[in-house]
């Protein structure tokens, strides 16, 4: 298999899921990244997990969490963040894993994104949501990682994050070929 990278947002905390604000310990796009590099282990891969965080934390409640990451969005900010894994030159696929947030990807996303080099590199973004699906983050995406391939990886909904293994499953069956 291909050299893979899973590199991910997630945000720990407060999360609003069916209309009921719930503790989460560990973020849905965390636990999806992390089934994510399960199957590929079963498949024969050996991908690298990398978790993008921001230097400020967000707050814990989900409302905190709102205000700021709207303000973010007005301002186009590029919030500060961990760097990024060693040798991310060497590998040949980036999956590219976060919550839809405001429709599209959080600022940490774009942040990581202006930080490295992607050219060459097979992007594949995949995506936790309250039902919104990807939404624009696509095309927000593609529009930011100009003549890189970008292929649409899979969504799970916050709803229903254990269903996780099964989408994530069925994406690796379709695609299996692009990541050998
Ligand atoms: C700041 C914020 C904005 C959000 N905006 C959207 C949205 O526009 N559309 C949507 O479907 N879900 C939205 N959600 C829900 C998250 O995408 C969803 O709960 C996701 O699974 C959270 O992933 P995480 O636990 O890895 O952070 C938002 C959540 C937060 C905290």
């Amino acid at each position: 298999m291909k050299k893979i990278l899973i590199a991910y947002f997630s945000h720990e905390g407060e999360n609003l899921i069916d209309d009921e604000l719930v503790p989460l310990s560990k973020g849905n796009t965390m636990l999806a990244a992390e089934e994510l590099a399960n199957s590929l282990r079963e498949k024969g891969g050996n991908p690298s997990l990398f978790r993008i965080e921001e230097m400020i934390p967000y707050p814990y409640d989900y409302n905190g969490t709102l205000a700021r990451s709207r303000q973010e969005k007005e301002d186009g900010a590029l919030p500060l963040i961990n760097g990024g894994p060693n040798g991310f030159d060497l590998y040949d696929v980036v999956f590219l894993g976060y919550p839809n947030w405001w429709g599209t990807i959080p600022a940490p996303i774009h942040s990581f994104i202006r930080d490295h080099n992607f050219k060459g590199k097979i992007v594949i973004p995949f995506v936790t949501h309250g039902g919104q699906d990807f939404l624009y983050s696509l095309d927000e995406i593609k529009s930011v990682l100009k003549d890189v391939e970008v292929i649409k990886g899979f969504s799970c909904s916050a709803s229903y994050i254990n269903m996780a293994k099964h989408v994530i499953e069925d994406f690796l069956k379709d695609n299996l070929d692009l990541l050998n």
